[in-house]
């Protein structure tokens, strides 16, 4: 089995990923437990015990991202410099040193964080599981972490365990939580890996090697295992999600089998593609990015920002309009994925004005609509998505997708829901093909469902329709089948 090094491109340089991570072209994914030491959940369980396992998750569609840290005080300036490049990111793009990266913590008192709003907000948005991080690549834990004292209890003047909060928030207002735990990278503590951005050099790419050289076992074993623990032990019912991040060349098969017998001892968790080690995980990690035809087969979800950065940035006001966000979302469920949209909270613990509100307006969206979206599987159609340019070429040299923006549909057992973008001026949808037989149709955002009128011809049919949308993002045509 040739598990050849690969490169995936995220918001920062092409990454050098260790080699059997992420070991899958693209969308088809290469069966590797023959080199796990340790069995995982997935080399282990049939079908139906994965199906039965994935339930909720393929049936939720829409997540709430959070990344919140010591890297929201700086905001994105340091020592009154704009840093470029995403936010959370800030220690290794402007090398700050371990020590003066440290003493952010006793400045964090983040007093406007508030569990139950944020979970109340993810409720209205219409996401159903919220993936907060616990600890991002500059290893200060936003939990209650007596393994490491680098955290937000011991360290800070906050002295409170958000994750706690938000925990108990989320089992009240009945939202899912996982938490995102940078396995990997650790730029603060001895042995933690660090990627390469600007002049960093091989082979740790360390900036302050007085303080980060080390090795990386001892890193795992003394540092990033035992929170591991912590996380999966403390906090109740959750998390139901471990979203691993950015796997190096260091996670060996053997080191990443240690963490999988930690995974294993929680049969429902859901892990997804990041862990590194030749592990597949459950989910495909999209970033930034919508693929052109999903992955077909396969559990996927994109995660996004609303700006150009996960952590906040002060700066940053470049937000996608609510319209394309919506439309994102539509466009991840009718190719079969979730949607994990990220928020940025500052460095007082609120969630940005301009997020809020998107997520406002994407839930009223979705409190009409949603039952086009929630446990929905993908569309029967497909060339309503767009096409390959017979053309033009992406990065990459393949041919370019030109995607198409007039509509999406998904698919339940005897509903299509349509979701126009551009009402048609004609007045009349048509479909060619029609995979199923249809009944009669209605516009789900008209409460009387009011039957609409049909014109069959063939396997196509023509669906005449009020002369105005009924909602200007998107109007849910709904055929019964
Ligand atoms: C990338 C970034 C990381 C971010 C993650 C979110 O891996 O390195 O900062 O948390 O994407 O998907």
């Amino acid at each position: 089995m040739n598990l050849n090094r690969r490169t995936f491109s995220t918001g920062l340089s092409t990454l050098l990923l260790a080699p059997g991570a992420l070991a899958q072209t693209e969308g088809h994914r290469i069966e590797t437990s023959s080199v796990h030491p340790v069995k995982s959940i997935q080399d282990k369980e049939t079908r139906a015990q994965r199906d039965a396992r994935m339930a909720w998750w393929r049936a939720a569609r829409f997540g709430m991202f959070i990344h919140w840290g010591l890297y929201s005080i700086p905001a994105g300036t340091w020592n009154g410099k704009q840093i470029p490049g995403i936010g959370e990111w800030i220690m290794n793009r402007a090398s700050i040193p371990v020590a003066d990266y440290k003493a952010l913590a006793p400045k964090f008192n983040p007093t406007g964080f508030n569990a139950h709003d944020i979970v109340a907000l993810a409720k209205a948005a219409g996401q159903k599981y919220i993936v907060i991080t616990s600890k991002h690549h500059d290893g200060f834990a936003m939990f209650n972490s007596k393994a490491d004292p680098f955290n937000i209890v011991d360290a800070t003047p906050f002295k409170r365990d958000p994750l706690r909060e938000l925990a108990e928030e989320c089992k009240k207002q009945g939202v899912k939580l996982g938490f995102y735990y940078s396995q990997d990278q650790d730029w603060t503590a001895p042995g933690g890996a660090a990627l390469k951005t600007g002049d960093h050099q091989p082979p740790t790419f360390h900036w302050d090697p007085a303080a980060q050289d080390g090795n990386f076992a001892d890193y795992l074993h003394k540092k990033a295992i035992p929170q591991m623990k912590e996380l999966l032990a403390n906090y109740g019912d959750f998390p139901v999600v471990i979203w691993f991040d950015t796997p190096t060349k260091d996670m060996t098969p053997e080191l990443a089998g240690e963490i999988v017998t930690l995974l294993n001892q929680h049969p429902n968790l859901i892990w997804n593609n990041r862990l590194g080690g030749g592990y597949k995980g459950d989910t495909e990690t999209p970033e930034q990015f919508i693929p052109a035809k999903g992955y077909p087969g396969e559990d996927w979800e994109a995660c996004m920002t609303m700006n150009d950065t996960w952590g906040y940035k002060s700066y940053d006001t470049n937000f996608k309009s609510t319209e394309t966000l919506l439309r994102n979302l539509i466009d991840i469920a009718s190719k079969g994925g979730n949607y994990l949209l990220n928020i940025g909270p500052d460095s007082h613990g609120v969630v940005p004005a301009p997020e809020v509100e998107r997520l406002r307006e994407m839930g009223k969206w979705i409190d009409v609509n949603g039952e086009a979206i929630y446990g929905t599987q993908p569309t029967l159609f497909g060339a309503e998505a767009g096409a390959f340019s017979p053309t033009e070429k992406d990065k990459k040299g393949n041919p370019k997708f030109i995607p198409a923006w007039d509509w999406r549909s998904t698919t339940t057992a005897n509903k299509i829901y349509i979701s126009i973008f551009n009402w048609p001026a004609s007045g009349t949808f048509h479909l060619d093909k029609l995979p199923r037989k249809v009944t009669s149709a209605y516009l789900l955002a008209d409460k009387a469902h009011k039957p609409l009128k049909l014109t069959r011809n063939g396997d196509s049919l023509d669906v005449h329709l009020p002369a105005k949308a009924l909602d200007p993002i998107a109007t849910v045509l709904v055929l019964n089948t």
